[in-house]
């Protein structure tokens, strides 16, 4: 019994050997576990002659300790030393060349058309979505473009065969103007709302796609004028292209606004001097607008005499065109991505 106090020595060579912390856990067992030496001495306590039995008692609680004191030692060596090979095994050598993770752009219709969005709900204005498949209703009639009006012409588009039961024919929109109708037959004004979309007419050359996109504004309350169009249009044109941009109306004719302007901003590229993107004149052409015609206005029950209001509209691409220096409105849809990469912010 007595030489088993010795169990000092032992245990510390075993622990020693260990290789790693779950042989050391083995050599823990043998010692300290439930069937272990050092735990089979205390349960040897019983059989030892009452007197001798506390001296022996201290004794092997001090060879527990000693061994306890001694494993844990070694354990904390282990651990640091197994630490140490872990980190090794996850070194990152920062020299190495790094690889390239190809990173998304936005399209850059979809760019613009954020940008708008931003730009407009800043003053206030909210977006209304209209539908792209449209009533000859909502597209022409109810913005005074009555079947045999002559600007029928100039948006000629595709059209659904009529359903059985429908009684008006369908259309591809051919602007976002439709929407106007739409908000304005279900909010009463105060309105201030911004219409983005996709629009389609029959058209296809460098400037011109079947399939275009276009963002309307339409502003109704008491006491609107053209001056407050105006105002909005310069906010709209430093924002949009640059500081000092400045805006121009110029007559023109929709059959849903009166009077109807078309609104130039000046060359960006030349600062209004003069040049080939704007072909001399130091101005560029960038959307259509007026005051809406009292007409429509009836047509949706709001009280001509009593409110008023302007509208415009605009085409995403000419703007992204602009903006961007494309010069082809093709470039656009071909999804080339070496074309489109030139976007990535
Ligand atoms: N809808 C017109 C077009 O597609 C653009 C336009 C002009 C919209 C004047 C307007 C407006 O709201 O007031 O050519």
């Amino acid at each position: 019994m007595e030489e088993d106090l010795d169990l000092l020595q032992e245990a510390t060579e075993e622990a020693e050997a260990a290789e790693d912390s779950r042989a050391l856990y083995e050599v823990k067992m043998k010692f300290l576990g439930r069937t272990g030496k050092v735990t089979a001495l205390l349960k040897s306590m019983k059989d030892i002659a009452a007197e001798a039995r506390p001296a022996f008692g201290k004794k092997v609680n001090a060879l527990r300790e000693a061994i306890e004191e001694k494993f844990a030692a070694i354990e904390e060596r282990l651990k640091g030393r197994e630490l140490e090979k872990k980190l090794a095994g996850e070194k990152i050598d920062v020299t190495m060349p790094g690889k390239r993770t190809k990173k998304g752009a936005l399209h850059p219709v979809t760019r613009v058309k954020d940008q708008l969005i931003d730009l407009f709900s800043g003053m206030g204005f909210e977006v209304f979505e209209g539908p792209e498949i449209e009533t000859e209703y909502y597209n022409f009639t109810a913005l005074n473009t009555p079947a045999d009006h002559p600007a029928r012409d100039m948006q000629d588009t595709f059209y659904l065969e009529a359903g059985s039961g429908q009684k008006e024919s369908l259309l591809l929109r051919t602007q976002t103007s439709a929407g106007q109708i739409r908000v304005m037959e279900k909010k009463k004004p105060p309105i201030k709302i911004l219409s983005p979309g996709r629009v389609f007419r029959s058209d296809d050359d460098a400037t011109h796609s079947p399939m275009f996109h276009q963002m309307e504004g339409l502003v109704v309350d008491k006491g609107i004028t053209l001056c407050d169009l105006q105002g909005m249009l310069d906010e709209f044109a430093k924002k949009m292209f640059s500081e000092t941009s400045k805006t121009r109306l110029r007559p023109s004719y929709f059959p849903f606004t009166e009077p109807s302007v078309e609104v130039d901003v000046s060359c960006a590229s030349c600062g209004g001097k003069g040049c080939s993107l704007c072909k001399g004149t130091g101005w560029i052409e960038v959307l259509g607008a007026g005051m809406v015609n009292r007409r429509v206005l009836e047509n949706c029950g709001v009280d001509p005499d009593v409110y008023s209001g302007f509208a415009f509209g605009m085409g995403i691409e000419r703007i992204a065109m602009l903006k961007y220096g494309i010069n082809n409105i093709k470039l656009l849809t071909e999804n080339d991505v070496r074309f489109l990469e030139q976007f990535e912010d």
